[in-house]
């Protein structure tokens, strides 16, 4: 939720730092500006745009790319809007400035007391009152910290700027309820930088002789693969000479960590969509969650980064998975997994449910948050509540030393590298991997016998070949959504391990292409929402070859029983199905635990082409963005 870049060093480079920012634009998109120290000027200047970053290029590309007034430029800060407080537009858009317009601050996340700080400053002010000129949150942070450096600027010089930047900062940010990443620059202070967070993400790229400040590891990748992760409560000054990070207990020797990802991980590959890239490559990417996870013998997944909390995981007596969107549907299929397989009792909450109820977790539950960013408020709130409960928890994330990696004592790393489009497809399926993977783990600790652990993992190594055959249906999931792209509205039907599929089926389908679309249990249709279905209005049934076939069919009978046109997704050589219906996509048969896995592909595959022949921009849909970093 908002992109934001920040940069100081050796090549104070624009045009680079608006392609770092278009790296970030999937974490919102409705407006994009920038601020920048002009050196002859010896003043900020700032550009705004509302919409896409290519909007701000267009304005840049006239004014500060092609401007001959500009002089050296000294840092800068780049920031892609996703609204919290404030409609999309120039006034609202980021970085803010104070009334003097000598700090700016580029955020992501919400201050909560805005409100009440807008009104406090504004009894602090002896002769002249804040003016505010933006609906945001943000601003207040502006004033809040020329309130500061005011205040704490030696004999009160002011305007000779021999204040100290980082301090303000501090002060303001203490005045502050809510949760921010920022980066803060100052026409007064042309070699400094100032970043901080508390709550939302925020990381440092280490270069030679420039640093970089991002809301995520897209935007530094193409300059560096070292970074330090700042953590809650931390604030970073950056010079062109180094950094240094502090906390509530002073200065701190910094944690350099490498990026495991590349360049070209985050960039299309020839794609037309990230969306399309993140789908087809998934033979790749669960075959990176599978690896180095299957002994020998296969006889246990093995899953490193559990083995220091084996003896504790063997004597769990219960699960609570917590996770929000899709990755809640992915904890909903590993309950199934978890149930049957390891015989371990599951509940399934989503992260803002979880975090407002009164859940019962005693010393023998594990906490289970699954997320793709490992950064969703809802979720690392869930957790952070489990952990003040003292019992054991566990995480299912493919961001490598995101909050919820760091902050849960034990972990699955999904390993399915970056997921650039908004709408989760690859992580989706990685997660229920290394869920399956968590089955035998868990499992094999218990009842599960040798033949069946080896027999899950045995499977699981097919995955990334039965969901290549599947994606060669592209063409026919193709022509089956154009036969559809009209239909206003579809009903998404699973049962048993396939329910959770339909209900991430429907959502892809609202994400992508705005179509009305509701997942429901097969067994709920003559509960209710039998009554909506006509000749035009679809039903895509997940219905492989399973225990629960049978029922599936049923269901679809009764369905066309009253005229609904079906989509089916089912097992290869299922030739009955023909006699239900014409448009049938199939999926190689494996262990019915793992089919989610792979019935979930086609389901991406139909809700990308739906939204690219209505036209949308599938990499952003309207009103979303990638990581949800606030409530
Ligand atoms: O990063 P997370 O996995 O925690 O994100 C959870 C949801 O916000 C996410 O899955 C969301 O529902 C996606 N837009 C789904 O496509």
């Amino acid at each position: 939720m908002c992109g934001i870049i920040g940069y100081i060093g050796k090549n104070n480079d624009l045009k680079m730092g608006l392609e770092a920012l278009k790296r970030l634009e999937y974490r919102g998109y409705d407006s994009a500006g920038a601020a920048f120290y002009d050196a002859r000027r010896k003043d900020i200047r700032i550009y705004k745009a509302v919409g896409r970053v290519s909007e701000l290029e267009k304005k840049m590309a006239k004014g500060a790319f092609a401007s001959r007034n500009i002089g050296e430029v000294g840092p800068f800060i780049f920031h892609t809007r996703w609204a919290t407080h404030g409609a999309p537009s120039i006034k609202n858009a980021h970085p803010h400035g104070d009334c003097t317009r000598s700090f700016y601050v580029a955020h992501n996340g919400i201050i909560e007391n805005h409100n009440e700080l807008r009104r406090w400053l504004n009894t602090q002010a002896k002769n002249k009152k804040h003016k505010f000129y933006s609906d945001t949150d943000t601003e207040v942070l502006a004033h809040l910290i020329e309130h500061f450096y005011r205040a704490e600027s030696p004999g009160g010089d002011y305007a000779a700027g021999e204040g100290d930047l980082t301090a303000a900062v501090k002060k303001a940010l203490s005045k502050v309820v809510g949760a921010y990443g920022i980066v803060v620059i100052s026409k007064y202070h042309p070699n400094e930088l100032i970043a901080a967070r508390l709550g939302s993400p925020l990381l440092l790229g280490v270069g030679d002789g420039e640093y970089f400040v991002a809301s995520d590891s897209a935007g530094v990748l193409a300059h560096t693969k070292q970074v330090v992760y700042l953590k809650d409560g931390e604030v970073a000054k950056l010079s062109p000479n180094g950094f240094t990070i502090e906390d509530s207990q002073g200065e701190k020797e910094p944690e350099l960590e490498e990026l495991e990802w590349n360049l070209e991980d985050a960039q299309r590959g020839g794609y037309p969509h990230f969306m399309l890239k993140e789908i087809m490559e998934q033979p790749a990417s669960i075959r990176d969650t599978i690896r180095g996870r299957t002994t020998k013998l296969r006889e246990v997944g093995k899953l490193g980064g559990l083995e220091d909390k084996r003896e504790r995981l063997s004597s769990i007596k219960k699960i609570h998975i917590v996770a929000c969107g899709t990755a809640y549907y992915a904890g909903l299929v590993g309950k199934y997994m978890l149930e049957e397989y390891a015989g371990i009792p599951c509940e399934v909450d989503i992260g803002s449910e979880f975090r407002y109820r009164k859940p019962i977790l005693d010393k023998d539950t594990a906490f289970l948050a699954i997320s793709q960013s490992g950064e969703t408020a809802d979720t690392l709130a869930s957790l952070r509540e489990a952990k003040q409960k003292g019992i054991l928890t566990l995480g299912i994330i493919n961001v490598v030393g995101s909050a919820i990696a760091r902050e849960t004592d034990a972990g699955v790393y999904n390993h399915a590298g970056p997921e650039i489009g908004v709408a989760s497809t690859k992580a989706f399926t990685s997660q229920m991997t290394a869920l399956a993977f968590l089955t035998v783990f868990l499992g094999r600790q218990r009842a599960m016998s040798h033949t069946m652990g080896e027999r899950i993992i045995g499977e699981i190594e097919f995955l990334p070949k039965y969901i290549s055959k599947t994606l060669k249906q592209e063409k026919e999931i193709k022509r089956i959504a154009g036969k559809h792209k009209n239909a206003r509205d579809f009903i998404f039907l699973g049962r048993k391990y396939n329910y959770p599929v339909a209900l991430e089926g429907a959502l892809k389908l609202k994400e992508i292409s705005y179509i009305h679309a509701e997942g429901y249990a097969g067994g709920e249709l003559k509960h209710g929402p039998i009554a909506m279905i006509d000749k035009s209005f679809p039903t895509v049934a997940i219905m492989p070859k399973d225990s629960v076939y049978e029922k599936m069919v049923s269901n679809i009978e009764e369905i066309k029983a009253r005229g609904g046109p079906v989509i089916a997704v089912t097992t290869q050589n299922n030739r009955a199905i023909s006699s239900l219906t014409k448009d049938v996509i199939y999926i190689p048969k494996t262990l019915e635990m793992l089919t989610p896995i792979i019935a979930a592909v086609p389901l991406q595959l139909f809700a990308y082409y739906m939204g690219v022949s209505k036209g949308y921009n599938v990499d952003k849909p309207r009103n979303l963005a990638k990581s949800v970093t606030v409530e």
